[in-house]
């Protein structure tokens, strides 16, 4: 589904440049449950962002569904992310002005979804993550966490084949945080491949495959790709940086 060959990106700002990925290459396979670790700016945000190609890269090849990203224009890139990703970012990015089932319904509209089904989709997810009774409020009347699970909500409606999560539980408790590895586990189970950063080592141990992005470049655990989930890591793999 995804292949990045040698993907290479740098931040060129007026002082400091940052090569923030170097000779990234990573194959993932449709239906896959990948969970990315690694220190603070080592480079998970940028290959999340080039893997929903929101960010362009400087060197390599991303071909995703064998499509050549690099030779699109940016409107067949946007296109084709409508169609076929979903994102829980870091920072959630939720439309403060808009409450949760506005919030839920942007993607959706950029879809041309109609609206009854749009409605369908809306209730349905903001149920799934608990917060159905709330779809009037706007984002600011909400905890954290609340917000972290509405972000949530707005990437399932769209139903994505390919769903990137950006440190989906980093502003929950843990009760709460292995109820959102559930619900991305479910989805995961019903077709889509999943790729999520996260700094909580159980819960990264969890997923069925573990890579590690070390100051812009991949170690990638596939040895531990068929291991059953719950199995401790063996010591000599630190899967938490
Ligand atoms: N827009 C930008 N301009 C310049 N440098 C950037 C930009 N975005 C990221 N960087 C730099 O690229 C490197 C990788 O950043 P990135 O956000 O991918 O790290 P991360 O692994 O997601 O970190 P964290 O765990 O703190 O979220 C860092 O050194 C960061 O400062
Ligand atoms: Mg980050």
């Amino acid at each position: 589904m995804l292949k990045m060959k040698n993907i290479n990106k740098v931040y060129q700002t007026e002082k400091v440049q940052t090569h923030a990925l170097r000779d990234f290459s990573l194959d993932v396979e449709e239906g896959e449950f990948i969970a990315v670790t690694g220190p603070s700016g080592s480079g998970k945000t940028t290959f999340l962002n080039i893997a929903g190609m929101l960010e362009p890269f400087t060197k390599g090849q991303y071909l995703l569904d064998d499509v050549d990203v690099g030779t699109l224009s940016d409107n067949q890139r946007a296109d084709l992310r409508n169609q076929k990703i979903g994102f829980i970012f870091q920072g959630f990015n939720l439309i403060p002005d808009l409450n949760l089932y506005e919030n839920v319904e942007v993607p959706l509209r950029y879809r041309g979804i109609k609206s009854a089904e749009r409605k369908r989709r809306i209730e349905n997810c903001l149920e799934k993550v608990g917060l159905a009774s709330r779809a009037k409020h706007l984002p600011q009347q909400l905890s954290g966490g609340q917000q972290q699970r509405v972000a949530i909500a707005r990437a399932l409606a769209g139903e994505p084949r390919f769903l990137l999560a950006d440190e989906p539980t980093g502003n929950l408790d843990s009760l709460m945080a292995r109820q959102v590895m559930e619900l991305l586990e479910d989805i995961n189970r019903e077709g889509a491949t999943i790729i999520m950063v996260t700094h909580d080592a159980e819960l990264a141990r969890r997923a069925p495959r573990n890579i590690q992005v070390v100051d812009g470049q991949l170690a990638d655990f596939t040895l531990y790709q068929s291991r059953p989930s719950g199995v401790v890591t063996p010591a000599n793999v630190a899967v938490e940086a």
